[in-house]
């Protein structure tokens, strides 16, 4: 079957290429994937990764061949899922029924596309963090995949939501997902003057991060996913002592699925979508052949939201 696979000589270091058929465990279902979108994460992976390595956490496709266990549902199923093995970007795909979930009809396989790793990582990082209702809540990276999908759960949990992002030209994007306030600094600077924060939900981290932990409150958690301002930041230790009970948790998504299943999480966010709460934003839909273009445009920040190819 046809799949993407790294070439680092190829455009984004992503290309089409062969590679066997996959074989599904008695609990796993063969899907033939129809479309799935992008995220930084596996990107940056696959600059690093050896030639020839299949690449691709999120899906959305049809169930080939039911689970020979029972579970999941039956053949024909439209479906949104979570490749653990990354291997989701190919013609076919065999996924454990626990880490994909049915489609409502009145969700598209694109809206859905964009759930699995954006929208979980989202809904888990807030789920992570105490008494929302009412309180404040930072996002950073407000515009981007992760971001995009904070700020509207974190409004849907109650709070009140503060947005970081870095480039103006974002702004009214940022702003329709109903936030409260827009801080538009590329590194962080100016939030002094934006109060406490019970969550910050960062996915920057390196400069932005290090402002940032003077402004949790006494009960504040700063959930940190992503580095995409850079890996290493100065802690400022006497801020955060004075916090009290203020914490920095690391967040990671393979961890997060095994506490609740991938299915679980994305039958929330799904009816969420169904129901017009949560909103997704794509700018770029193309073929599957344009993968390498497409990728180097995610990693060089071209647009805002998600991306989703169809195959
Ligand atoms: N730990 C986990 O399980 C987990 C799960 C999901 C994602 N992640 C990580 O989380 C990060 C965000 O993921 P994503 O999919 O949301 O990425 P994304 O869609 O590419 O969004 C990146 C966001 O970071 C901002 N940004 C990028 N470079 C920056 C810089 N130098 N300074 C300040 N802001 C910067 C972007 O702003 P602009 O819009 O202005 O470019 C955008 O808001 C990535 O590092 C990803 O690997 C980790």
């Amino acid at each position: 079957m046809k799949a993407v696979i790294t070439n680092p000589k190829a455009t984004g270091c992503l290309e089409l290429g062969e590679v066997a058929d996959p074989r599904a465990d008695s609990h796993e279902a063969v899907i033939a994937v129809t479309a799935f979108s992008l995220n930084r994460g596996e990107l940056r992976r696959a600059e690093a990764a050896a030639p020839g390595t299949q690449i691709g956490w999120d899906l959305v496709g049809l169930v080939k061949t039911a689970a020979r266990d029972g579970s999941g549902p039956a053949q024909g199923a439209r479906v949104v899922g979570f490749s653990r093995r990354m291997q989701g970007w190919a013609q076919y795909v065999a996924l454990p029924t626990v880490d994909f979930a049915v489609i409502p009809d009145a969700v598209s396989e694109c809206d859905a596309a964009t759930l699995p790793v954006a929208g979980l990582t989202a809904l888990y990082a807030l789920e992570r963090c105490e008494r929302l209702l009412g309180s404040r809540v930072l996002v950073t990276g407000a515009s981007g995949g992760v971001g995009y999908f904070a700020c509207q759960l974190g409004r849907l949990m109650g709070a009140q939501v503060t947005a970081q992002l870095r480039r103006p030209d974002f702004e009214d994007l940022v702003r329709a997902t109903g936030v409260d306030d827009v801080v538009i600094s590329p590194d962080g600077a100016g939030l002094e003057s934006h109060g406490k924060f019970r969550a910050i939900i960062d996915g920057v981290g390196g400069q932005v991060l290090s402002r940032l932990l003077s402004r949790l409150d006494e009960r504040g958690r700063a959930i940190l996913y992503g580095v995409s301002g850079g890996p290493e930041t100065a802690l400022a230790v006497r801020e955060l002592m004075f916090t009290g009970d203020g914490r920095i948790e690391g967040f990671y998504l393979y961890r997060e699925t095994e506490i609740e299943a991938a299915a679980k999480g994305l039958g929330r966010l799904l009816h969420l979508l169904a129901d017009g709460r949560l909103t997704t934003h794509v700018p770029v839909t193309e073929n599957w052949a344009t993968i390498g273009a497409t990728a180097a445009r995610l990693i060089g920040r071209d647009f805002a939201g998600k991306a989703v190819l169809t195959i």
